[in-house]
């Protein structure tokens, strides 16, 4: 039996959780500063370091308490190290290195993706998962379509070349007036809505597995903000603050957008399946919470499609001492001296230096 004690502050949530032999979640909190970002419809890097210094050690703290096995019966203390902010990063890291030397329990670094990808295997906790398998990560940092061989090999097929599928979420949130994060009102908002109203570009219907939102957001922009005249008369682009068009309304908008999203992320999806013969498809990250994406991935494809429950699509421990269990296995020992990586792709040689 194999106690991992993983923490995660990467971006807004401070999270502590206790994992089990990889699958087996004992206890898991999270602190989200969603409320502390939300008034400036962002993450704001300074004020996410602060709140993480915070909010540390009564998570850890508080992880250990409802795991009930006390901090000797731990086998390892995990930990991500990137990507991610590097001021969040480093709180996290910096803990775990003082909890690990407190206790001579060994130090491991772990990849935030990789976290992701491992909450998977917390989700049922029983059934076996047969490689290779596709991963969709979507979160709000990245969105990355990998092939995963077997434990820790990873073949990226393809990504987004500018924002990623939870940033086109939130920056259009933001244009629409919506609260932050993005993501679960415009998700609510579109539910009351019309996908049909709008049309929306598809971007990067090619044969990659690259995906492309910035110009998906752009038009969304254009056709609800009030155009600006610059002083030649000409139309200008949408302005930092743009004003809504009053005639426009909010759900067919956040309907359609999410439709000519979610249908580029399932038809990419569903074709690297069949051209790679997986056993089935895993969704993972903040948008993998969504309800049009999940049940359109599963509509499409004839494979089984996988999600973690709502709690474990977003930010958390649990996910980084499971990812850790494997590692553990594996033989990874992090040095005391370990540096955070702001940017860290998730290959099969990430952990090789
Ligand atoms: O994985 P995550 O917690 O953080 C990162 O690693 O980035 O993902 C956060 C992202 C945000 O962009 C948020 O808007 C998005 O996940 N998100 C959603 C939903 N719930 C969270 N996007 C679409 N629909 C949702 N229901
Ligand atoms: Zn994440």
């Amino acid at each position: 039996m194999t106690y991992i004690l993983g923490i995660e502050s990467s971006c807004d949530e401070t999270a502590a959780a206790v994992v089990l032999d990889g699958r087996t979640i004992v206890s898991n909190i999270i602190a989200t500063q969603i409320d502390l970002h939300a008034r400036y419809g962002g993450v704001f890097p300074e004020l996410a370091s602060r709140a993480h210094v915070e909010a540390i050690s009564a998570v850890v703290d508080q992880a250990i308490t409802d795991a009930g096995i006390g901090c000797d019966k731990l086998d390892a203390i995990a930990v991500t190290r990137g990507p991610g902010l590097v001021g969040s990063l480093l709180v996290g890291v910096n803990y775990a290195k003082g909890l690990a030397l407190a206790t001579g329990k060994p130090l491991l670094g772990i990849n935030h993706l990789e976290g992701h990808v491992y909450s998977l295997w917390l989700s049922e906790p029983h059934r076996e998962i047969v490689f290779p398998v596709l991963v969709l990560i979507v979160s709000g940092g990245h969105t990355e379509l990998l092939l995963m061989k077997n434990h820790g090999e990873y073949e990226r097929l393809g990504g987004t070349l500018d924002d990623a599928a939870g940033e086109a979420f939130d920056k259009v949130g933001r244009v629409l007036g919506l609260p932050f994060p993005g993501g679960p009102n415009i998700e609510r908002a579109a539910q009351m809505g019309n996908a049909t109203a709008y049309n929306f570009p598809r971007s990067k219907r090619d044969e990659s597995y690259d995906f492309s939102f910035s110009g998906l957001k752009t038009a969304v922009m254009r056709e609800v903000t009030v155009p600006q005249v610059g002083p030649d008369g000409k139309k200008r682009g949408p302005e930092k603050n743009p004003k809504i068009r009053s005639d426009i309304s909010v759900n067919d908008v956040a309907a359609s957008f999410q439709d000519a999203l979610v249908g580029v992320l399932v038809e990419k999806t569903v074709r690297a399946a069949k051209e790679h013969n997986v056993t089935e498809i895993l969704l993972a990250g903040g948008v993998s919470a969504n309800s049009a994406l999940r049940h359109r991935l599963r509509a499409e494809s004839a494979l089984p499609v996988r999600y973690p429950p709502l709690n474990l699509c977003t930010d958390n421990g649990a996910m980084i001492g499971a990812a850790a269990y494997y590692r553990y296995e594996a033989g990874l020992r992090s040095d005391l001296d370990m540096d955070v990586k702001p940017m860290w792709p998730l290959t099969s040689d990430a952990y090789s230096e």
